[in-house]
């Protein structure tokens, strides 16, 4: 690995994220989702809660700041900023790709991943690989990714788009899926297989529901597009700029996922719903729909970026919208709202007519 290639990439997919235009705005489809009112709700604005398991910890969110940064200069701050918000205010939180560490033999000084854990002993933390290192690698070298960091569990990352289009990728799949049926029998841990922003087919869930994942990230279109990126990284005029374009839609909705999922998967296997979640009442929604937990990653890097307290004023929007969402539905929980989510919700047809009960 060329460090210095690594360092600047980690850099530039900061900055080109925050750039609207490598958003895939408007293409969640969660604007097609509406909850319905209820006028009449049994119940007191401060009984809402917001409390719900996640990988069997109870937590006072449902929510989770999803895996973005990690193995550079810069990262170590970030995380050390998102975490102790997120262990103040009950999130859970996963780290970027800790590819550096996999291909080192360990935690790279500059993460520091014993000094961040002992400033945060009682956060919900998950590790991050990609499949590409995956493939490769063993259960031992993966486990001394994880210990460094006393994850509660290991996010594995899929990103085929992005592995093609960026000029150094590595669009090597070959052999996942049974390195990640290897990896979940092997490691002790929770494996949660997420995507990157564009999202999973009801067909590919299928196929993985028979593994013993703890949780699938969905990470659908709609927020964050790493064809995009990857696009506005490559060379002007090159073949990976060109592709970027023609591509620049591509995915599976996070609302389409969240419907897949339910359809394909066990309930032994949460489903988190993370890619273009913007506000409370996105989370509300993906809720309703059948999502466990509910991520952002772009929105939550951005008021990190800000500042501490313009973060904790950021989630507190957040909480503060989905209980809005809870209250104005008549639900007391998010496990309620879920239960109910067939009467809740409706979805707009193109001709703006409410097809309830869909
Ligand atoms: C700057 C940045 C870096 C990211 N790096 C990773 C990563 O290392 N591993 C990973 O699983 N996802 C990574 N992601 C993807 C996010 O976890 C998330 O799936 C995606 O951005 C969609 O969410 P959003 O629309 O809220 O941004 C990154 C996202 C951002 C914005």
């Amino acid at each position: 690995m060329d460090l210095r290639q690594f360092e600047e990439r980690k850099l530039d997919h900061i900055r080109y994220s925050l750039d609207e235009a490598h958003q895939a705005v408007g293409l969640s489809e969660l604007d097609a989702v509406r909850l319905v009112h209820e006028a009449l709700p049994d119940l007191d604005f401060d009984e809402v809660s917001l409390r719900t398991d996640c990988l069997g910890i109870s937590l006072e969110t449902p929510f989770y700041i999803a895996g973005m940064t990690a193995g550079h200069e810069q990262a170590f701050q970030m995380n050390r900023t998102l975490a102790l918000a997120c262990q103040e205010r009950g999130w859970a939180m996963g780290v970027g790709s800790q590819r550096r560490d996999l291909e080192r033999g360990g935690a790279v000084g500059l993460d520091s991943w014993t000094e961040l854990r002992a400033q945060v002993p009682n956060l919900v933390l998950f590790a991050n690989l990609g499949i590409s290192q995956v493939i490769h690698a063993s259960s031992q070298e993966i486990l001394r990714v994880v210990d460094g960091l006393k994850a509660q569990a290991l996010v594995i990352h899929l990103n085929g788009l992005q592995e093609v289009l960026q000029p150094e990728g590595t669009p090597h799949f070959r052999g996942s899926f049974r390195a990640i049926e290897r990896i979940v029998s092997e490691l002790g841990i929770p494996v949660v297989l997420k995507e990157t922003g564009c999202g999973f087919s009801e067909a590919t869930l299928r196929r993985l529901s028979g593994l013993q994942l703890g949780a699938i990230d969905l990470s659908g279109l709609g927020g964050t597009h790493w064809g995009r990126i990857e696009g506005a990284r490559a060379a002007s005029g090159s073949i990976q700029s060109q592709a970027a374009a023609t591509f620049a839609t591509w995915g599976e909705s996070t609302v389409s996922s969240v419907r897949a999922a339910v359809c394909a998967l066990p309930d032994s296997v949460e489903i988190w719903a993370s890619g273009g979640v913007r506000s409370g009442l996105d989370a509300a929604k993906l809720l309703a729909l059948g999502a466990h937990r509910v991520g952002f990653a772009k929105p939550a890097l951005e008021a990190a970026l800000a500042g501490e307290q313009a973060l904790r004023t950021w989630m507190g929007a957040r909480e503060f919208e989905l209980k809005t969402a809870l209250f104005c539905t008549g639900a007391a929980t998010g496990q309620e709202l879920r239960q109910t989510a067939v009467r809740r919700v409706g979805r707009l047809s193109a001709e703006g007519e409410d097809d309830h009960g869909n």
